[in-house]
């Protein structure tokens, strides 16, 4: 792996070019002599760039809002090259991807290159004994990657903010793209968090797949579907690696030509009447959504009434019954109930019982813990209303009483403090705490 330096003084060249330069015209090797099939495979590459970026032209010009161009403000070599605190955040097998500081303004990116050292580049060279061919042939997943990120534009789908790359300047073509920095996704700690947050992130993958099944380059099938290829950005879910992804629907002549395997189940789709499976993309993303995700993160600790629609979703999503468009429609459904308390069971009221106070809060040290808390130091979960908080409370024997915060979840949901020792509640403050009528020595408050 070559030292971060070095790789940057590789690709910091003088100038940015839009990408219509890049594939406006098929440029040939110069260099050391090709094999056949290196070069075969080089130029398929190659043809398949300019359709793909053919059609992004033609879908920007069509809906321009949609259609996003390098702009003047992008990200160029020249940033690049004064950028500093350059360290390694990920790598994979055909990309290499460092995440860095900017000249002036201090923002950090993530620096995206193409692996030398990856399985990618290495089986090549092995093949064909061509580094450099070898090395060129990944660098057109990552051109790949970058017509996909300018040509589509979503939340859900890391943002492109500039590019280091001159085809005029650079036979080497030295690819670096500049993105918005993410944190991994890191699934065995999303299974600790609570299910609100879980939830959050399958809503957010549904309305990413939901834009990709009516994208503006029509359905588009993400082929290489994995937790490691999706990150976070200020909590929401973004994917990031866009190499390996397909606007065609599969062509076929009969049903028969269209079945969608997977490890654990096939499906078998109907074949239009032009020559298309039906809904192939849109079903493979929404399968995997479901074996990577939903499985995973939905169910567990779900709140008891929502559960039979979150099973429905889980049932329907395996069974590839619903499209996107249901997906997203059951999945704001389980929102909007969550969000207006409408899950909550009407049982009797035990918030009358609590002595309400306002104008305390917390001294912030340790007290009795329970799961899954917002909070390491204590219990601390997100409430609909006090009258919630109080049945919970009722629910903890070591609840003695709850305070609730003014920090809300991305639902908008307040988070309660529950708590045993009164001896951590301090006067001052705009909080409610309401402390249960059994609590000994209350009135020392
Ligand atoms: N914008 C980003 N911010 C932070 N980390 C990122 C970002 N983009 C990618 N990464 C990290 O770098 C890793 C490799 O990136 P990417 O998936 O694009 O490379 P790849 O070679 O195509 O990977 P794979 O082998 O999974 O196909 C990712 O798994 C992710 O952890
Ligand atoms: C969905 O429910 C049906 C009927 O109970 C069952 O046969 C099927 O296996 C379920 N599918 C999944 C993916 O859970
Ligand atoms: C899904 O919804 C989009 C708009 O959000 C619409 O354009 C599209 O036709 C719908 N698709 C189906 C299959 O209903
Ligand atoms: C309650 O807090 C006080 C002061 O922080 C501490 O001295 C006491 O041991 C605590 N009691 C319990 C039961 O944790």
């Amino acid at each position: 792996m070559p030292r971060p330096e070095a790789l940057l003084a590789l690709v910091a060249a003088p100038a940015l070019l839009a990408l219509t330069l890049v594939i406006s015209g098929p440029w040939r090797l110069t260099d050391a002599p090709l094999p056949p099939s290196l070069m075969q495979e080089l130029e398929r590459r190659e043809m398949d760039l300019s359709r793909l970026a053919a059609s992004a032209r033609a879908s920007a010009f069509s809906s321009p809002p949609l259609g996003r161009a390098v702009t003047s403000e992008a990200l160029g070599c020249a940033e690049l090259s004064g950028v500093t605190g350059v360290r390694l955040v990920g790598s994979g097998i055909t990309k290499l991807v460092l995440r860095a500081a900017l000249p002036l303004s201090g923002g950090e990116v993530a620096l995206k290159s193409v692996h030398t050292t990856g399985g990618d580049v290495s089986r090549c060279v092995q093949r064909y004994g061509h580094p450099r061919g070898c090395y060129r042939l990944a660098a057109y997943k990552l051109l790949k990657e970058m017509v996909f990120l300018q040509s589509l534009e979503h939340p859900g789908i890391i943002k492109l903010q500039g590019q280091c790359y001159n085809p005029s300047f650079d036979p080497e073509m030295k690819v670096v793209t500049i993105l918005e920095l993410g944190t991994p996704l890191e699934m065995i700690q999303l299974l600790q968090t609570p299910w609100e947050e879980r939830f959050k992130v399958c809503l957010d993958l549904v309305e990413l797949l939901h834009y990709l099944a009516n994208s503006p380059l029509g359905s588009v099938a993400l082929l290489d579907f994995q937790p490691r290829q999706f990150v976070m950005v200020n909590g929401l879910l973004k994917v990031t690696d866009m190499d390996d992804v397909s606007t065609e629907e599969l062509p076929c002549k009969g049903d028969e030509d269209c079945t969608l395997e997977f490890p654990t189940k096939t499906f078998s789709l109907k074949c239009t009447a032009h020559g298309k499976c039906e809904g192939i993309n849109e079903k493979r993303n929404l399968f995997n959504a479901y074996r990577y995700f939903f499985t995973y993160l939905l169910p567990h600790t779900a709140p008891f009434v929502l559960q039979p629609i979150l099973k429905e979703i889980l049932n329907a999503t395996g069974d590839l019954r619903y499209g996107a468009n249901e997906t997203l429609r059951a999945f704001q459904k389980v929102l909007h109930l969550y969000k207006a308390g409408l899950y909550l069971q009407k049982k009797s009221s035990h918030l009358k019982e609590y002595i309400a106070l306002k104008g305390f809060h917390t001294t912030g040290v340790e007290d009795y813990k329970c799961w899954p808390s917002y909070s390491h130091l204590g219990c601390m979960l997100s409430v609909h209303s006090a009258e919630e908080a109080a049945t919970i409370c009722n629910a903890h024997p070591q609840c003695q009483h709850f305070i609730i915060t003014l920090q809300t979840t991305w639902t908008g949901r307040p988070l309660a403090l529950f708590q045993s020792n009164l001896t951590d509640l301090i006067p001052g403050g705009d909080n409610m705490v309401y402390v249960k009528p059994s609590a000994t020595s209350w009135a020392s408050l």
